[in-house]
């Protein structure tokens, strides 16, 4: 796999260099424009930054969110390039569409050293298309834009898009250093991780995880499991969870999981249950097997926090994926906090993997340096991590 460092050492000066980069930032619930966490944007900043100041003509390219394959001004990048611009200490040029006249205008007119924002990938339907002549399409036009193209895009090397899959296929490819980065905390987390390893796991959906839980139960000590997945996980150890999330197909699967786990799946034992989800919800700490059917949870509780603290103080590896509550909301974010702080304190190699999880660290303002990585990529160090073949790799792989 080529690297950008082979790239700037072939001399890059005045040469137009498309970056596929990953600036799928969230946005603040109440102020849509103002972005919660910049984390993905100043993680790709040095690949920026190098070719930049090395004399090339920029072009970086993303998706945000998930518009239908046409413009949709919630999804604009617009706020993204002008942060992209104070964090260059320079603006950004930013396109309004993704390779129309506007993209096309704006990239020839292009000097060296400039930085260029493309619109959304995704208001375009070939860059999410299953069709692959439809995504070669738009991988042409985006091809013809540049004559290298680097994907520092850790985040989206799990989708087959075109921008991510095809595009490398039309131009010499390079991985940056992002991307390289990631690559090798997963790898030495997968090949040789050094026990005792433990995982937390939280988010929603245990139909989410399930595929990663059956990839990493072999292998660990402890996987701690909060977050609304937990509820089918109690529910599969026959306590009532109230209206807390639940996904009833998976019950049985997650009481497989527990059978099949011997005692190392670790469930909250407390949990704080609230009327509705709400910030201003009635909510009481109860025991995880009385939850009232009225109350639905939306976070653990303390004894749950200490009982995972002890687990995770023992971990000489250790991955963490989902908060364990809903942390965006003050009332539910102790349980979130509470772990993130006892894997701070690991005396081992910690990796938090993923958006939601990257993106609570620092809004709840938890010194970043005190982990051992922190992942730009939720679903692709997750399927990283259950073995899969990402696209994106490959297609750097490739020659
Ligand atoms: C993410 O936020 O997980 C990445 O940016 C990928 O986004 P996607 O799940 O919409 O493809
Ligand atoms: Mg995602």
């Amino acid at each position: 796999m080529k690297t950008l460092d082979d790239l700037l050492g072939e001399g890059v000066s005045g040469r137009r260099v498309l970056v596929r980069a990953d600036l799928n930032v969230p946005f603040e619930k109440n102020n849509p424009g103002v972005i919660s966490d910049d984390g993905r944007i100043r993680a790709v900043l040095p690949t920026l930054v190098a070719l930049r100041d090395a004399g090339a003509r920029v072009l970086v390219c993303s998706h945000l969110g998930r518009p239908k394959g046409a413009p949709d001004p919630k999804f604009t990048l617009a706020p993204v390039a002008a942060r992209l611009g104070e964090l260059l200490g320079a603006p950004a040029v930013f396109a309004a569409d993704t390779v129309g006249p506007d993209a096309q205008a704006k990239a020839a007119a292009l000097t060296e050293g400039q930085v260029l924002l493309l619109e959304n990938l995704r208001f375009n339907a070939g860059e999410t298309s299953k069709d692959d002549a439809e995504r070669g399409g738009f991988a042409d036009q985006l091809a013809a834009f540049a004559d290298a193209y680097v994907d520092d895009a850790f985040g989206a090397v799990h989708r087959k898009h075109a921008s991510v899959y095809d595009v490398p296929a039309r131009l010499p490819h390079y991985a940056g250093g992002l991307v390289l980065r990631e690559l090798e905390v997963l790898k030495k987390v997968t090949d040789s991780p050094e026990q005792p390893y433990v995982v937390v796991l939280g988010g929603s959906k245990v139909s989410d995880k399930l595929a990663v839980i059956q990839a990493l139960l072999p292998k660990v000590d402890k996987l701690l499991v909060g977050g609304g997945m937990c509820f089918t996980f109690l529910k599969a150890q026959g306590h009532e969870v109230g209206n807390s999330l639940l996904e009833a197909d998976m019950v049985q699967t997650c009481a497989d999981l527990l059978e099949q786990a011997k005692g190392r799946i670790v469930l909250p034992v407390d949990v704080v249950a609230a009327t509705e989800f709400s910030a201003d919800a009635d909510h009481v700490t109860v025991s995880a097997s009385q939850i009232p059917a009225d109350r639905l949870g939306l976070d653990i509780g303390p004894e749950s926090v200490a009982l995972f603290a002890e687990a995770i103080g023992g971990a000489k590896t250790l991955f963490w994926n989902g908060p364990m509550g809903v942390f965006e909301l003050a009332p539910f974010a102790a349980g979130t906090r509470g772990v993130a702080e006892a894997i701070t304190k690991i005396d081992g190699f910690s990796v938090v993997g993923g958006g939601d999880s990257a993106a609570a660290v620092r809004t709840l303002g938890l010194d970043e340096t005190a982990f051992g990585h922190i992942s730009t990529g939720g679903g692709a160090s997750l399927e990283y991590l259950e073995g899969k073949t990402l696209p994106g790799v490959a297609a750097l792989e490739a020659s």
